[in-house]
């Protein structure tokens, strides 16, 4: 397992995690749009309330004051019906979702502690595969985090 920098926590989101920086972390990933911080704590104990199948983990500096949020992924564990070949019975599938690290951050090994960790979740929450979607460009990155290239994305927008 890589080790964080000094000063870098790994740990769940918090309901305060708005003031710290974690929308502004995710915007590296994509457009997230002005939320209020009442819709963000809606949102925030809608997650919470999905005991043990929604898990969003931030990447803390305490090195600055206040301290920021510079990374971030999130892993719903899917609970399937099906199982894989006759090993798991009532198998979940993981999927993980909106990986963040900060640009001023990025090159640390905090995608790959995130990664790390959320594998290990999925492991424990007795998923028998992670999956995910990722760009070209992102190929090499997932690829070092123990992932292979397997089958195609297809999207249907509304
Ligand atoms: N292509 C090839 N290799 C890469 C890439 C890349 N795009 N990015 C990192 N790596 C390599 C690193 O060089 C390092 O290799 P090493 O162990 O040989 O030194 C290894 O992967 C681990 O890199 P980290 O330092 O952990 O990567 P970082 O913390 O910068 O995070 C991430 C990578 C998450 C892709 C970051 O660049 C980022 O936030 N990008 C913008 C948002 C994004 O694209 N997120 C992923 C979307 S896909 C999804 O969410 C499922």
């Amino acid at each position: 397992q890589a080790a964080l920098p000094e000063g870098y926590k790994l740990r769940a989101l918090r309901r305060n995690d708005f003031d710290a920086g974690f929308l502004d972390c995710l915007r590296v990933l994509t457009t997230v749009g002005d939320i209020p911080k009442e819709k963000w704590e809606e949102r925030y104990d809608w997650i919470a309330r999905q005991d043990g199948t929604y898990f969003v983990l931030v990447i803390e500096d305490t090195n600055t004051s206040p301290p920021r949020i510079v990374g971030t992924g999130a892993l719903l564990a899917e609970r399937k019906f099906i199982a894989r070949a006759s090993i798991h019975n009532l198998g979940s599938v993981g999927h993980i979702e909106d990986i963040a690290v900060a640009k001023d951050q990025q090159g640390k090994k905090l995608g790959l502690r995130i990664i790390q960790a959320l594998d290990y979740i999925a492991e424990k929450t007795g998923c028998y595969k992670t999956i995910l979607d990722c760009s070209e460009h992102n190929e090499g990155f997932y690829v070092k985090c123990g992932f292979r290239r397997a089958g195609l994305e297809m999207a249907h927008y509304y």
